[in-house]
C-alpha cells in the first residue's frame, strides 16, 4: 500500500504565487486520487510487492499496464514536483550546477528561455523537466500526461507540472505567467543541486 507523502510545506506556504486553494485540490484531491487508484489497481498483484520506481519501470510503454503506469508515475511526478518548489524559491543555483548550466545552455538566461519554451509548448497536459541525460549533460525535456524521464534512463533535477489543474485556479489559462512565477519565485535550487550531486556520484 502506498500512502500520500507529506507535503514539504504548509498549504499556504507558496502564496501569493500558488494559493492554498490550488494546493488543496492539487495535493488532497489529484495526488491522493493517483495514490488511491494505484493501490486499487495493484491490490493482489505482484506489483504490490514492488517499489514505486520499480512499478514505473516495469509498466512503462506496455499497453496492458497503462492504468498502473499512469497512476504510479503521477504519484512519483507529483511528489517530485512538490519538492521542486519552496517558499522564497527562485534565484540561481550555486557552484557545480550553476557551472553545468552555463556549460550546457550557454548562460542561465538561455536555460530559463529553454525551460519556459518547453513548459509552454507541451501540448495539453504534461511536465517540463531539467534532467541529467545519458551523456551526463543537462537537458530540458517535456513529457506528456504521466510520462516521466526516469523511464528513459535520465535523472530529473527539477520539474514543473503543466497540467491545467496545477495553475488554472491561480493563473487561469496563463501558463506563461505560471512558468515565469515558478522560475522567479518558487523553483527549489537546493533540491536540484542535491539531485545533481547524486547523479554525478552514479
Ligand atoms: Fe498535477
Amino acid at each position: 500500500m502506498f500512502t500520500l507523502p507529506p507535503l514539504p510545506y504548509a498549504k499556504n506556504a507558496l502564496e501569493p504565487h500558488i494559493t492554498a486553494h490550488t494546493l488543496s485540490f492539487h495535493y488532497d484531491k489529484h495526488h491522493q486520487t493517483y495514490v488511491t487508484n494505484l493501490n486499487n489497481l495493484i491490490a493482489n498483484t505482484d506489483f504490490a510487492m514492488l517499489s514505486l520506481d520499480d512499478i514505473i519501470q516495469k509498466t512503462a510503454k506496455l499497453s496492458e499496464y497503462t492504468a498502473i503506469f499512469n497512476n504510479a508515475a503521477q504519484v512519483w511526478n507529483h511528489t517530485f514536483y512538490w519538492e521542486s518548489m519552496t517558499p522564497n524559491g527562485g534565484g540561481t543555483p550555486t557552484n557545480d550546477l550553476n557551472d553545468a548550466i552555463t556549460r550546457d545552455f550557454g548562460s542561465f538566461d538561455a536555460f530559463r528561455d529553454t525551460f519556459k519554451q518547453a513548459a509552454l509548448t507541451q501540448f495539453g497536459s504534461g511536465w517540463a523537466w531539467l534532467v541529467v541525460a545519458h551523456d551526463k549533460t543537462l537537458k530540458i525535456v517535456k513529457t506528456s500526461n504521466a510520462e516521466c524521464p526516469i523511464t528513459e534512463g535520465m535523472t530529473p533535477l527539477v520539474t514543473i507540472d503543466v497540467w491545467e489543474h496545477a495553475y488554472y485556479l491561480d493563473f487561469q489559462n496563463r501558463r506563461a505567467d505560471y512558468t515565469e512565477t515558478f522560475l522567479t519565485s518558487l523553483i527549489n535550487w537546493h533540491f536540484a543541486e542535491s539531485n545533481f550531486e547524486k547523479a554525478k556520484a552514479v
